[in-house]
């Protein structure tokens, strides 16, 4: 399976660094597609915790190359930063990566929006990550973008001033401090000086690894109900999350595409506003909260919690072509005699099986719930799914039929072992 893309199927931290980290061992290249340091993607192994915002999860395996595709929206100086702290954990990360230098240039002005806009909104605030995600795309939407090429362009510091002018007009308007323009030019020079070497032809490269019959893993971040078109809009990010995204966001064609793992937790968990069917109650969510350490990786947040959404999850296979699924954190919910999980949503005295068409109708569907059978801990040498309780098998086949794909990986526990590769399911494929 030599072009895999993995992508969130429900609000974003579904446990995708982990299994991309899983997938990694043998593949030539991990390759990020959308977004910025808003993800937070956690990896363990061998008792160290590794958190990556920018940086594909593939960077702590030695050897895996690391591409950052021109879906991006990039803030060079935490590139660098992360690229640092893993040298400084004494992976060496530099010799691997490979930036498009059509990825878009986040700057500080970027994150400084972000946060004055959402302080500005009235009603609900979107929640967002305050790393200048939005504003970032705007830009590029706007085609008022710098790109991370353009810090190799000769007339690259006379754009920059261009752009600090126009962008710090934007952020007076919205009444945050103008960014300074003298450390804004000595960081660009820094980055000129660093993050140059680190660009080249991603989609060509990817394009060769293929023809080799070399494994490519494409790594989504957030998730399917954050997409900006899919979403559960306005409460989404600026990217488009799907995993056609990744065809869009490196400069690849969808046939090249052979397979499409959706990460899905054994339960849900969402971080900011927006519509929520089957969240918990306060002291459900806070027993979750408390055993799944549901807390924002980036930011640090409390995540809000809640039960299986099998709706959501079936647009998710529908939008994203899913073949297989790796269902995460089933460890989270065992010792439970039973598991609450929505099977359907009543909307206005109707009952339906996938999300309604208008997202703000999100907020008025009210799920239809079973009650699963629990399972008891799961050993923790499990490597089979002979050594699974049979109980977490059965809820893992009644996922797969309800969603129509098979589960193809069980993650029980954070670290990289705890994984039993499976077919639950009927396969899709
Ligand atoms: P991502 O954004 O999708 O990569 O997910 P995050 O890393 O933000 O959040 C997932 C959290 O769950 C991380 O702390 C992981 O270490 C942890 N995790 C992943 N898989 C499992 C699992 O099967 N069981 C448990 N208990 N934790 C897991
Ligand atoms: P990973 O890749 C969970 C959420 C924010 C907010 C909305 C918009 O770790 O799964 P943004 O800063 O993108 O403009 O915020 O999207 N959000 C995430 N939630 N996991 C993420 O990434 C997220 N990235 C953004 O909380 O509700
Ligand atoms: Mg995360």
């Amino acid at each position: 399976m030599p072009a895999v893309v993995v992508v969130g199927m429900q609000w974003g931290d579904e446990g995708k660094g982990k299994v991309i980290d899983f997938l990694a061992e043998g593949a030539a290249w991990t390759v990020r597609f959308q977004g910025g340091a808003n993800a937070g993607h956690t990896i363990h192994f061998g008792g160290a915790r590794f958190a990556l915002h920018l940086l594909p999860s593939g960077a702590v395996r030695a050897g895996v190359r690391c591409g950052l595709g021109w879906g991006m929206v990039i803030d060079p100086g935490r590139l660098l930063e992360e690229i640092e702290a893993l040298e400084a954990r004494g992976i060496s990360v530099r010799d691997r990566i490979l930036v498009s230098g059509r990825a878009t240039l986040l700057l500080p002005h970027h994150a400084a929006r972000d946060r004055a806009e959402e302080a500005a909104r009235t009603g609900t605030p979107i929640g967002t990550t305050g790393r200048g995600i939005g504003p970032a795309y705007e830009s590029r939407a706007a085609r008022a973008a710098l790109l991370l090429a353009d810090l190799a362009e000769p007339d690259g510091e006379e754009k920059l001033r261009i752009v600090h002018e126009s962008t710090n007009e934007r952020l007076s308007a919205s009444g945050a401090e103008p960014i300074a323009w003298e450390p804004l030019l000595a960081s660009w020079r820094r980055w000129r000086a660093e993050i140059v070497p680190l660009l080249g032809d991603l989609s060509g490269a990817i394009e060769v690894a293929l023809a080799r019959g070399e494994r490519v893993l494409f790594e989504g971040a957030q998730g399917t109900h954050l997409d900006l078109y899919a979403g559960t809009y306005p409460f989404v990010t600026s990217s488009s999350t799907l995993a056609a995204g990744a065809c869009a966001g490196c400069g690849i064609g969808p046939t090249r595409i052979e397979r499409v793992i959706g990460v899905a937790k054994a339960y849900a968990t969402r971080v900011g506003a927006g519509p929520f069917p089957t969240e918990a109650t306060a002291e459900e969510g806070a027993r979750l909260r408390e055993r799944g350490s549901e807390r924002g990786t980036t930011t640090g947040r409390p995540r809000r919690c809640g039960w299986l959404d099998i709706p959501m999850l079936r647009a998710a296979v529908r939008w994203n072509g899913i073949s297989g699924i790796a269902l995460t954190k089933a460890d989270v919910l065992s010792g439970r005699k039973t598991v609450p999980v929505a099977v359907a949503y009543d909307l206005d005295g109707e009952r339906i099986a996938h999300p309604p068409l208008s997202p703000s109708a999100l907020a008025r569907v009210r799920p239809v719930f079973e009650e699963w059978p629990g399972w008891e801990t799961i050993p923790p040498n499990a490597s089979r799914v002979e050594d699974l309780p049979p109980n977490l098998v059965r809820y893992a086949e009644r996922i797969a039929s309800s969603v129509g794909a098979p589960i193809v990986l069980l993650s029980t526990g954070p670290a990289r072992e705890q994984t039993v590769a499976c077919t639950i399911g009927t396969s899709a494929d």
